[in-house]
């Protein structure tokens, strides 16, 4: 069968995107949906009623990921896996990791909506806990599926609360029976936003990276001496914050001090007793490397961490740090990639090659099965913000080059 003309609906694939956006929507229009939350338990239900309607057959394992599969004529014949993931930030977006689980879904929509049979099976996933922003770290459904991580381990991560993994899992009614461990698959393709500023700049449509960055996490915790901050003399404190304070510039100055390609951020910062008139005696804060050198990165973190034992000799504090995450970079398969690119250009949309600065499921994936990811671009490169936008018509530029490249693969030996 001739599948030239074949597309997705882009109306139907908007209105998909809209009505998850509404669960979880901020007032600035923006969405948060942290894992494992009443939210995403909302978002699950829908997405689980949507696969449903498509007589998936469906599979929740016992780290709440999600699959549903679309049988192929040769059962005996590995599957193709697509999705990412529906958790959020605190205040991301409406398009990280969504659209991607929805232009999936569009893809199967199309096909049955067609009739179409594929020899290989189609199976849409939906990754627990991308973001890592609630649970440290991120992509730990993927990660245990694949075998990366422990799932114990990632059961008794807790978030700021104190809040279990598991015990919200439980919580939300999706730990599923099944074991979350890897099958046989062919091909994983992701869908998602650039995240970044390039395509747009460029002016194309679809960016296919050859890999993801390295990612590299760590947690700081600092004390030093709690005191009333109007009698205490300046000499001889022990300010936890000030000594953190210098850290962070550290970390931000490491990328200029180490050249080469990399980035280096501190997002989260928490300080205690946070009161105004009391010197700081606890700050925890953390640390993302990322790089496409993973030796350049962890040099990095050596230099940095030095810096930091200095500081906290010097401001009479003691430290304590942990090497929270490490993903090492991830190159994606160099023909799927090429396939992505061909794609595009035989659908008529401009597109780049490009790397993924953000790290997504489809990291641990590319180390289990062949693996690439299609970008669309990000307006003004914003992203993990309210304002997080993609105009529509790439949005579905993206999910018919999804389309194109799962026909092929559901197609071929
Ligand atoms: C995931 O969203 C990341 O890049 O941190
Ligand atoms: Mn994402
Ligand atoms: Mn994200």
């Amino acid at each position: 069968m001739d599948f030239k003309g074949l597309r997705v609906n882009g109306k139907r694939l908007q209105d998909s995107v809209e009505e998850m956006a509404e669960i979880g929507a901020t007032p600035n229009g923006g969405m948060q949906r942290l894992a494992l939350s009443e939210e995403d338990k909302r978002a699950r239900d829908l997405f689980v009623r949507w696969l449903k309607a498509l007589n998936l057959e469906i599979i929740i394992d016992d780290m709440g990921n999600i699959f549903g599969n679309r049988p192929g004529r040769a059962p005996g014949l590995s599957p193709i896996m697509s999705g990412s993931h529906m958790d959020s930030q605190p205040k991301g977006g409406r398009f990280d990791g969504v659209l991607g689980v929805m232009g999936a879904l569009e893809v199967l929509r199309t096909l049955c909506e067609h009739d179409i049979e594929t020899e290989r099976s189609v199976t849409i996933v939906n990754w627990t806990n991308e973001e890592g922003s609630r649970f440290a770290p991120a992509m730990v459904g993927s990660g245990v599926w694949t075998g990366a991580l422990d799932r114990d381990w990632a059961y008794d991560r807790t978030d700021i609360n104190g809040r279990r993994f598991e015990d919200e899992l439980i919580r939300i009614s999706y730990q599923g029976s099944a074991p979350a461990r890897k099958w046989p698959v062919h091909v994983y393709y992701e869908y998602h936003i650039e995240q970044g500023p390039i395509l747009e700049s460029q002016g194309k449509t679809i960016g296919a990276p050859k890999g993801i960055l390295c990612l590299h996490w760590y947690d700081v915790y600092v004390e030093g001496e709690a005191n009333q901050v109007g009698p205490t003399p300046m000499a001889g404190r022990h300010d936890a914050l000030c000594a953190s304070a210098e850290m962070i510039l550290k970390v931000n100055e490491l990328p200029q001090r180490m050249g080469g390609n990399m980035v280096a951020t501190v997002g989260e910062i928490q300080n205690y007793p946070n009161s105004r008139n009391i010197i700081p005696d606890k700050v925890h804060f953390t640390v993302d490397i990322r790089s496409w050198d993973d030796g350049h990165a962890r040099k990095a973190w050596d230099m940095v961490r030095s810096d930091f034992e200095e500081i906290a000799a010097r401001r009479g504090c003691s430290i304590k740090i942990e090497e929270t995450w490490r993903v090492e970079h991830s190159p994606f398969d160099v023909k799927l990639v090429q396939r992505i690119l061909e794609i595009a250009e035989e659908l008529g949309y401009e597109s780049l090659h490009t790397v993924s600065g953000a790290g997504h499921d489809a990291s641990y994936m590319s180390r289990v099965c062949p693996t690439a990811m299609i970008f669309v671009p990000s307006i003004g490169g914003r992203s993990h913000v309210e304002v997080e936008d993609t105009a529509w018509e790439d949005c579905e530029a993206g999910a018919n080059v999804l389309l194109h490249a799962v026909l092929q693969s559901a197609n071929e030996e």
